[in-house]
């Protein structure tokens, strides 16, 4: 049997990312400019299990590039976790004579992808998630689209913060990792940044002292930027209030960071992601990781990729304390 690909499957999976669907595009269009089919798979690996196929042709993919969400739609499939789900999947695959799957998608999908190698499939990651927390890449698809998102909704309730002399905290996206909370913060000048990585700083009793010396200076307004993983910032909001008698406010942002047209640095990756995969694929690699490392896109054994670590580099934290006024 000739190892040559003539059909891939392409599947967005985990929480969906702003530049999905431009991805999925630089997939379909580089793989067809190639000869090589692509069926669309729906919900992600759910999709996969229940054979939920699409045929794409070129204009499938037209009017998308701009587009957030994904036009495949996606899911986190707990059947997929299952040994059981995947062999479906496989059987899946085999009978519509596919050669390999894409899947745009965060750490756990990567995970599920290795695990569905294992029985045989080709398979090739593009990182997409808003967290930024894949520690084989400098990026991920929808990272830049969310920060900005989040930023611009600091931008506002910091007027309103002002005008009210108030105490605000605004809640972001990250449940484990504090990669928006970081960039949400230092580009809004916020008093706080409360991130999961270093939960010392989220203590109110220290956060309370700050406020006080900070409106005693002078301060308008005091913004705390805290991550999901941190939380509670309702429960926070009313303590401080109570400690300091300072009008305190909490805002969840939500849904909202997720969602909206991709900027341009995540059309961009996207796009060049989505051709890489197809070209490692025509290339005949196998099980790869697409990242883009020292500004380069690239890509990686998808194990070597998987066992790699990332800590949060204290630069982050230099720049937050090098920025605050003494
Ligand atoms: O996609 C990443 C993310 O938005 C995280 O920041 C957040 O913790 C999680 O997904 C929320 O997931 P769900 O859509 O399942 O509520």
């Amino acid at each position: 049997m000739s190892d040559k690909i003539k059909k891939i499957a392409v599947l967005t999976s985990g929480g969906d990312a702003p530049g999905m669907n431009a991805g999925i595009r630089a997939v379909v269009r580089t793989a067809l400019n190639n000869g090589i089919s692509v069926v669309g798979v729906l919900r992600g690996y759910n999709g996969l299990i229940e054979a939920d196929f699409k045929n794409m042709d070129k204009n499938s993919v037209s009017n998308i590039v701009n587009v957030g969400g994904t036009i495949l739609y996606t899911a986190r499939s707990m059947d997929f976790m299952e040994s059981s789900g995947r062999e479906i999947a496989y059987k899946n695959c085999i009978e519509n004579n596919i050669d390999a799957i894409v899947v745009l998608g965060g750490d756990g999908s990567f995970r599920g992808a290795n695990e569905f190698s294992k029985l045989g499939m080709n398979v090739i990651g593009i990182p997409a998630t808003i967290d930024l927390d894949i520690p084989c890449t400098d990026y991920t698809i929808g990272f830049d689209t969310a920060i900005n998102t989040a930023m611009e909704g600091v931008d506002r309730i910091r007027d309103t913060s002002t005008s009210h002399a108030r105490c605000s905290i605004i809640e972001v996206m990250g449940r484990h990792a504090g990669y928006i909370a970081l960039y949400t913060g230092i580009s809004t000048g916020a008093e706080e940044i409360l991130i999961p990585e270093k939960k010392e700083f989220a203590a109110v009793s220290s956060i309370v002292t700050r406020l006080k010396i900070a409106m005693k200076k002078g301060k308008k307004h005091y913004i705390i930027i805290n991550a999901e993983g941190i939380g509670k910032s309702f429960e926070m909001a009313k303590e401080i209030e109570m400690a300091t008698g300072i009008e305190t406010r909490a805002t969840v942002l939500g849904y909202l960071q997720r969602g909206g047209s991709p900027s341009c640095r995540d059309r961009v990756l996207a796009s060049m992601m989505g051709v890489h995969a197809v070209q490692s694929l025509i290339d005949g690699k196998k099980n790869r990781l697409i990242v883009f490392q020292d500004g380069m896109v690239k890509d990686i054994d998808i194990n070597d990729g998987l066992k790699m670590t990332k800590g949060l580099s204290e630069t982050y934290i230099d720049t937050i304390f090098g920025v605050e006024s003494k």
